[in-house]
């Protein structure tokens, strides 16, 4: 009755620009990859994690949670919907096809229990994920010599903004994802790969704190939000 969660954490970090993975950056003294795992492993009913690593990764066996028994790292992929096809490849020799996956990047250290809770909720659907309703008006953009500009403004009541987790059955997860790929879809999240099979994903609204560490001042953002949590 537990589910897995598959952590991708075989990025660059290219936005970060910094002289590591931004896996591997310390926030509040910790290597942020840490963080996201032993925040994952407080979840009630976990399973297991599989963890998504680059081929030249020389860092994550230094993590205290490498040697964790429920933590499986593998070798990810050149994107990161190729490092959770990775994962799900992993995971189908050891989960059933209906047990319930929950993909969410390394990059989000902040994602809170309530959050989680809400996701794994019986009242939601089993293909469902986090996301945040836009604060922001959205423009749809073209272009004109050479300059960017509006082609129109999207209605900002049906607005999302996706985080992670996201979840879905394993068996259901791994064919969209692996047949989306053949088709050279572009898949950003793992819902993109899911709509693209007729599937509709159940939005769960989210803490606005659980932001994606991309940026370098997303650093001091992180530290702040977690020191707050934490205090
Ligand atoms: N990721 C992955 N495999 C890849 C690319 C990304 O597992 N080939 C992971 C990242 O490590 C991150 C998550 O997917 O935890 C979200 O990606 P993103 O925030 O874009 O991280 P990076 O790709 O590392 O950053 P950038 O795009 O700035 O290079
Ligand atoms: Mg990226």
């Amino acid at each position: 009755s537990g589910y897995w969660v598959v952590v991708p954490a075989a990025g660059v970090g290219k936005r970060m620009g910094a002289d590591r993975p931004k896996q591997y950056l310390p926030l509040l003294g910790r290597p942020l990859l840490s963080l996201t795992l032993s925040n994952i492993l407080t979840w009630p009913g976990l399973s297991g994690i599989v963890v998504a690593l680059s081929a030249d990764d020389v860092h994550f066996p230094h993590l205290p949670e490498a040697k964790h028994p429920l933590v499986h790292p593998i070798t990810g992929g050149a994107e990161r919907a190729d490092s959770v096809l990775a994962a799900l490849n992993f995971l189908a020799t050891h989960a059933s096809e209906d047990t319930p996956v929950l993909v969410h990047d390394a990059a989000r250290p902040c994602v809170a229990l309530d959050d989680i809770s809400a996701l794994l909720s019986e009242d939601v659907s089993p293909i469902a994920l986090l996301a945040q309703p836009a604060s922001d008006t959205v423009k749809l953009s073209g272009v004109e010599q050479g300059c960017a500009v509006v082609e129109k403004t999207l209605d900002r009541n049906r607005i999302w903004l996706a985080q992670t987790p996201q979840r879905a059955p394993l068996g259901l997860l791994h064919s969209c994802l692996r047949r989306g790929l053949e088709q050279h879809a572009a898949i950003t999240d793992e819902s993109s790969a899911l709509e693209l099979f007729g599937h509709s994903p159940q939005l769960v609204p989210g803490r606005r704190d659980n932001i994606k560490v991309t940026h370098p001042a997303d650093i001091v953002l992180a530290e702040t939000i977690l020191r707050l949590r934490y205090a």
